[in-house]
C-alpha cells in the first residue's frame, strides 16, 4: 500500500478576498473557490481547460439560526494532496488508486463573528467531491437544516438520462430528453410503483447522467449518505442551472444535526469517454475504509430463489392465496394449495442449487403476514420470526446444510419500520440460530413512522443502522427499496448490494423495462454500487406461465447472460425457475461459470442510452468473462482482447444471439460456440434489437484436445 499525505500551504488570511484554485494530480481538472460580491461562497470545475460547471452558489440554511449563506470572508485556506492505494474486500478490480488534491476553506459571518463553517473539496483527475462541515464550537451544538442550496451550474442544455424527483421511489422507467425538456410529472404512468412522492414538474433524480453537445460526459450524485436526507436536483429549464433538494421529513424540515458533523460529498464525475464515467472509483473513494476487522465470512454470492415464480403468478407468498383476508389469524385461513415457499419446494432449490454449485438459496415468503401485506400503512403485519405452518425452518436449515447451500433470509417489511427495529435483534437470532448468512430486506409501502419518506434523513440512518447491525453479527445484506446507494458498501463490505432501481421484476407485471434500460443504469444508479438486478430470465414470454398475459422481460435470452458482467454485483441471482434452467443447460453453464468477483475490469466500449461492452477478470484466475448489450437497434461489439496475457491460446465460448434473434419477435434463440483466441483477436459479436453477448475465456488445458477452430 503506497500512501503519501502531505501538507501543502496553509494561507494568511490576508490572501482572502482571492479566489483559490488548485489542479487535480495529473492537471486534467481544475477547481476554483472563490467569494462573490455579497460573500457567497461559489465554486466552478473545468475539465481539459473546459468549464463544466460556471461560478455555482452553496449555502445550507438553518432553521431559528442565522444560515450559512452569505457574507462570509475566509478564516483559513488548508490545501493537502492525498495518494493511497486500497484493496477492497470484493469488487471490480483487485485494487482502487485514491489519489486528489484537497482544498479545505474555513469560513467566518461577520453577523456571527465566532461561528465557523468550512467547505472542503476534493478534486480528482476524473471529478471533483465536496462537502460542508460544521466544526466543534461553542456557538454552533444543536441545528436543523431548513434546506441546502448547492447550485450546479452547467454550461448548456445537455442530454440527461434522468429519474423524477421522488422523495420514496427510484423504480421509475428512465426518460432521456435535454435538460430543458425535463418533466418530472410525465413520463412512465408508473403506476405499478406502491409508494410514490413525486416533487414536480423540474425534479430529477440522482445519479444524473448527461452527454454535452460537443461530447462531454458528466455524472451528479452524492457519496456517504449518512444522518443525512437524499439529494434531488431542480432543473432550472432556461438557464440549466441545477439546485439541491432535499427529502424532507414529517414535519417539513430536512436534517437533525449536532456539531461536529459534516453533509455528505457532492460529487461531479467528468470525461470525454462514456466508459471513463464507468471506471470512476471517486464515489468509493470518497467513503470511509471499512472498520470491521474479520472480513473472512464475507463472500461474494451467487444465489437461486423461490421468488421469479411469485413474480410470474405460478404461486404466492401468502398461505391462504389472497392478500386481502380479513383477518392473518392462521387458525382461520385455509391453505391455498399455492403456497411457494413450503419445505418440499424449497428442498428442490436447494437440491438444484447444490447440483450447480450455487452458494445460495433465497426464500420469500416463509413467515407469517403475507395476508396482509401492502398498501394498508398496517404497523404490524411481518414479525420475521414465525414461521408459515408448511415451512419446517429446522428442517431445511438441516437439509441447506447437509447440500453445503446457505438459505437466504427475507424480510419484508412493507414499510413498516417502526415494527422492524423492534424485531431486528430477535430476527436476527434466529437466523443465526438457523445458520443464514444473508437477508434481502424490503420496503414496499409508505414508511411508518407515518410522514417519513423512504429517503428521508430518519430511513438513511435506518438502513445503516440495518448495516451496522448486521455487520456485528457477521450478516451480509441485500436491501430492496432503500435510497440509492452512495458508496457506503467501502465502509461495511457486508452490504453486497441493494435493489434501488427499477429491477428485472418489473419485466414480470408490468410495462417492464424498455430495451436501453439496462444500458443507462451502469451510467446512474450503479454510479452508486451494486445492483441485485436479478438477471438470468430465460422464459421471456410471461404468456409460458399464464396465457393471458401479454407482459415480457425486454431482452433477448443471451442478454440475459450477458447482464452478469455489464450490471456489476458481488451478489448475482440466477433469478429463472430451476424447471426452466433444466430445458436449457447449455445456456445455463454461462451462469454456473460466470465469476462474482473480479481481479480487473475493462470497460471495452459504451454510449449510454444505446449499448456497452464489458470485460473482467475473474478474481485470482486466468480467466475471463464479457458482457456486450445494446438496446433495440441490432449492432455489432467490436472487442480487442489485447487484454489478455502472452499465454496462448485461450478457449473462448461465445453465447450469443442466433442470427434471426429479436427481443420481441425471437427472444429465446441463441447459438454457443467455442473458439481459439489469443491477445491479437478482435471479437465481432452481432448483437440482435434488444440483444447482448456474454463470452467465457479461458486458458486452453490438456484435457481440451485439438478440435477447436481459431476465431476469424
Ligand atoms: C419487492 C422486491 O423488489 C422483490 O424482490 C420482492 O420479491 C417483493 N418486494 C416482495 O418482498
Ligand atoms: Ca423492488
Amino acid at each position: 500500500m503506497k500512501k503519501l499525505f502531505l501538507l501543502a500551504l496553509v494561507l494568511p488570511i490576508a490572501a482572502s478576498m482571492l479566489a483559490q484554485t488548485i489542479q487535480s494530480p495529473n492537471g486534467k481538472t481544475t477547481l476554483t473557490f472563490a467569494l462573490n460580491a455579497t460573500g457567497e461562497p461559489t465554486y466552478r470545475l473545468s475539465f481539459n481547460k473546459k468549464e463544466i460547471v460556471q461560478p455555482s452558489r452553496m449555502a445550507i440554511l438553518l432553521k431559528e439560526q442565522p444560515s450559512f449563506d452569505k457574507d462570509f470572508s475566509i478564516a483559513k485556506i488548508d490545501s493537502t494532496i492525498f495518494d493511497e492505494t486500497w484493496t477492497p474486500v470484493w469488487g471490480e478490480s483487485r485494487t482502487i488508486r485514491n489519489r486528489y488534491k484537497e482544498l479545505a476553506v474555513t469560513l467566518r459571518q461577520a453577523a456571527v463573528p465566532d461561528r465557523l463553517f468550512v467547505i472542503r473539496f476534493r478534486l480528482y483527475d476524473d471529478g471533483l467531491g465536496f462537502r460542508y462541515e460544521f466544526p466543534e464550537q461553542a456557538s454552533l451544538v444543536h441545528f436543523i437544516v431548513s434546506d441546502e442550496k448547492t447550485e450546479f451550474d452547467l454550461t448548456g442544455d445537455h442530454k440527461a438520462f434522468w429519474i423524477p424527483g421522488d422523495y420514496d421511489t427510484n423504480e421509475y422507467q428512465y426518460s432521456t430528453s435535454k435538460l430543458s425538456e425535463v418533466n418530472g410529472l410525465a413520463g412512465s404512468p408508473a403506476s405499478e410503483i406502491h409508494a410514490r412522492t413525486p416533487i414536480g414538474t423540474n425534479f430529477v433524480q440522482t445519479p444524473l447522467m448527461m452527454k454535452s453537445a460537443d461530447g462531454g460526459y458528466l455524472n451528479i450524485h452524492e457519496a456517504a449518505l449518512v444522518n443525512y436526507p437524499a439529494m434531488n436536483l431542480e432543473v432550472d429549464k432556461t438557464s440549466f442551472k441545477l439546485t439541491s433538494h432535499l427529502v424532507p421529513d414529517a414535519v417539513g424540515n430536512k436534517a437533525y444535526l449536532q456539531a461536529p458533523c459534516h453533509t455528505p460529498w457532492r460529487t461531479i464525475i467528468v470525461a470525454d469517454k462514456a466508459t471513463d464515467i464507468l471506471a470512476s472509483r471517486l464515489i468509493l473513494n470518497l467513503n470511509e475504509p471499512s472498520n470491521i476487522a474479520d472480513v473472512s465470512w464475507i463472500k461474494p454470492t451467487k444465489y437461486v430463489g423461490v421468488w421469479w415464480e411469485m413474480h410470474v403468478g405460478k404461486s404466492t407468498w401468502d398461505y391462504a392465496g389472497t392478500q386481502s383476508a380479513s383477518t392473518w389469524d392462521l387458525t382461520k385461513l385455509t391453505p391455498s394449495g399455492r403456497h411457494g415457499a413450503n419445505t418440499q419446494r424449497v428442498k428442490t432449490y436447494n437440491d438444484f442449487a447444490a447440483k450447480h454449485h450455487f452458494d445460495g438459496v433465497l426464500v420469500e415468503g416463509w413467515n407469517t403476514g403475507w395476508e396482509d401485506w401492502f398498501g394498508k400503512w398496517k404497523e404490524d403485519v411481518f414479525d420475521f420470526v414465525t414461521p408459515y405452518p408448511d415451512f419446517d425452518i429446522a428442517e431445511l436449515s438441516n437439509y441447506a446444510k447437509q447440500k453445503g447451500v446457505k438459505i437466504i433470509m427475507h424480510h419484508e417489511t412493507s414499510g413498516s419500520v417502526t415494527n422492524y427495529e423492534r424485531w431486528m435483534d430477535k430476527a436476527y437470532d434466529l437466523m443465526k440460530k438457523y445458520n443464514y448468512d444473508a437477508v434481502k430486506t424490503g420496503y414496499v409501502g409508505k414508511i411508518i413512522p407515518r410522514g417519513e419518506h423512504h429517503d428521508g434523513q430518519w430511513m438513511v440512518n435506518h438502513f445503516n443502522r440495518v448495516a451496522a447491525k448486521t455487520a456485528e453479527r457477521q450478516i451480509m445484506l441485500d436491501a430492496h427499496e432503500p435510497v440509492r446507494p452512495t458508496g457506503l458498501h467501502r465502509s461495511y463490505p457486508n452490504w453486497l448490494a441493494c435493489e434501488a432501481a427499477r429491477g428485472n421484476e418489473f419485466n414480470a407485471w408490468s410495462v417492464g423495462n424498455p430495451p436501453d434500460h439496462e444500458t443507462i443504469l451502469p451510467f446512474t444508479r450503479l454510479m452508486g454500487g451494486p445492483m441485485d438486478y436479478t438477471p438470468g430470465i430465460f422464459q421471456i414470454k410471461m404468456s409460458y406461465f399464464d396465457p393471458n398475459k401479454k407482459d415480457q422481460v425486454h431482452t433477448t435470452l443471451a442478454k440475459q447472460l450477458a447482464l452478469y458482467i455489464t450490471m456489476y454485483s458481488p451478489l448475482q441471482m440466477a433469478a429463472d425457475l430451476p424447471e426452466i434452467y433444466e430445458q436449457h443447460l447449455d445456456a445455463f453453464q454461462f451462469i454456473k461459470d460466470v465469476a462474482v468477483d473480479w481481479d480487473d475490469s475493462r470497460y471495452l466500449e459504451a454510449e449510454p442510452g444505446d449499448y456497452l461492452s464489458i470485460a473482467r477478470k475473474a478474481k485470482m484466475q486466468n480467466e475471463w468473462f464479457i458482457g456486450a448489450i445494446t438496446d433495440e437497434n441490432a449492432r455489432t461489439a467490436t472487442l480487442p482482447l489485447n487484454f489478455l496475457d502472452e499465454k496462448t491460446p485461450y478457449i473462448a465460448t461465445i453465447y450469443a444471439d442466433a442470427a434471426d434473434a429479436h427481443w420481441e419477435q425471437n427472444p429465446m434463440a441463441y447459438q454457443i460456440n467455442s473458439y481459439l483466441v489469443t491477445k491479437e483477436t478482435i471479437l465481432k459479436l452481432k448483437l440482435a434489437a434488444g440483444g447482448g453477448a456474454a463470452v467465457r475465456i479461458r486458458l486452453l488445458t490438456e484435457g481440451d484436445g485439438r478440435n477447436y477452430k481459431a476465431y476469424k
